[in-house]
């Protein structure tokens, strides 16, 4: 376990995000596999998924969530001297896909590289991005989480085809004097990393066998007892070292897995739901976007607003978390 209460020096400058057209509803899972949109709404709180066109890569919603950062906000990518993608669904291992970011939007030539840290991706970036911010070094940088699942799916199996969706979000993240990332905390439990994986080379895990199809296989089961005892503690201690409490919290935004999750995480810590945000209803379970497209939604509507406090918890495949506290800049 990692913490760190940090003087902040990485300020949130611009946000976009992207999901693609194609809705596959409860119903229409009700088709694909035994199961019933009252089950599913029960156990998940998700009703509908976006799936990406079958031309249409993890690339692809990069480039669209950069594109509505562009649309939305006065950026200038010109002088971005770093690129991280976070993501598990790459269209290639290499290229990467920050390399294609960079390529497909003419940035000077930078660093560039693709993170893999599952659902935690998007905040792990985001703690990165802090770090290379803190050297001095590195001045603007380019953040986004993330994930084609439905290309890594497999839809005859009911406990995870009803999960999964895809979407992209981007950060840009800028030096600044006086940051609003205000405290950082990680941990990791790999000896529990065989309950939810990917299969790339290799047909075992420290000596469990895994199926070695590239498809999500996930032992639910197990990875939601580890979330909800794991989750409330990193949040106790990330809050405690940054000398916090949770009634100063604005918006708690977990990685949207299942809406029970959430519910019981802020029944643990005393988080009131009303100040949850998430984004599993409309959009499943996107792995590394889901924070961001959690966030979006509150920014759309109006909820959340400049200078409130967040928590951000990603969690998942590793199994791993990464969290941060962050004021609202935009
Ligand atoms: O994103 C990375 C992190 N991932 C997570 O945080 C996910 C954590 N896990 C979960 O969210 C939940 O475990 C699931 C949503 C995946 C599953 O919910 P659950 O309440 O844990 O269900 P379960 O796996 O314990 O299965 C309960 C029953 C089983 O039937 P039996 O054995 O009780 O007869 C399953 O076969 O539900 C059955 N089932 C389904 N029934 C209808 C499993 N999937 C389905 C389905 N429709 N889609």
């Amino acid at each position: 376990m990692t913490l760190s209460a940090l003087k902040s020096q990485t300020k949130l400058t611009a946000f976009g995000v992207y999901v693609p057209d194609r809705i596959l509803t409860n119903n229409d899972m009700e088709k694909l596999v035994d199961t019933s949109d009252e089950w599913i709404v029960q156990r998940t709180g998700i009703r509908e998924r976006r799936i990406s066109a079958d031309d249409e890569y993890c690339s692809d919603l990069c480039y669209a969530a950069v594109a509505n950062m562009q649309a939305r906000y006065a950026v200038n990518l010109a002088d971005v001297d770093y690129i991280i993608v976070a993501t598990s669904t790459p269209d290639t291992f290499f290229p990467s896909m920050a390399a294609r970011v960079q390529a497909k939007f003419g940035i000077r030539s930078c660093g560039a590289l693709d993170i893999q840290a599952a659902c935690a991706g998007f905040v792990a970036a985001l703690q990165l991005a802090n770090g290379l911010l803190l050297t001095g070094v590195h001045r603007k940088i380019l953040i986004i989480g993330a994930d084609a699942l439905s290309k890594a799916t497999d839809y005859t199996d009911r406990s995870t085809c009803i999960l999964f969706g895809d979407g992209a979000g981007a950060a840009l993240l800028e030096w600044t004097e006086d940051g609003t990332l205000l405290g950082s905390y990680t941990a990791t439990s790999g000896a529990s990393g065989h309950h939810l994986y990917r299969s790339s080379l290799s047909a075992d895990i420290d000596g469990h066998p895994i199926q070695t199809t590239g498809k999500i296989v996930q032992d639910g089961r197990e990875v939601y007892k580890w979330a909800v005892t794991q989750v409330p503690k990193g949040i106790t201690a990330l809050l405690e070292n940054n000398g916090r409490t949770t009634e100063e919290i604005d918006w708690f935004v977990p990685h949207s897995a299942n809406m029970r999750i959430v519910e019981s995480v802020c029944e643990r810590t005393g988080i009131p739901l009303e100040k949850t945000l998430a984004s599993m209803e409309l959009f499943g379970n996107t792995s590394a976007a889901s924070i961001p497209l959690a966030l979006d939604l509150a920014i759309r509507d109006g909820r959340i607003n400049k200078g409130d406090l967040c928590l951000l918890y990603g969690f998942g495949g590793g199994l791993t978390e990464a969290a941060v506290l962050l004021e609202w800049s935009l």
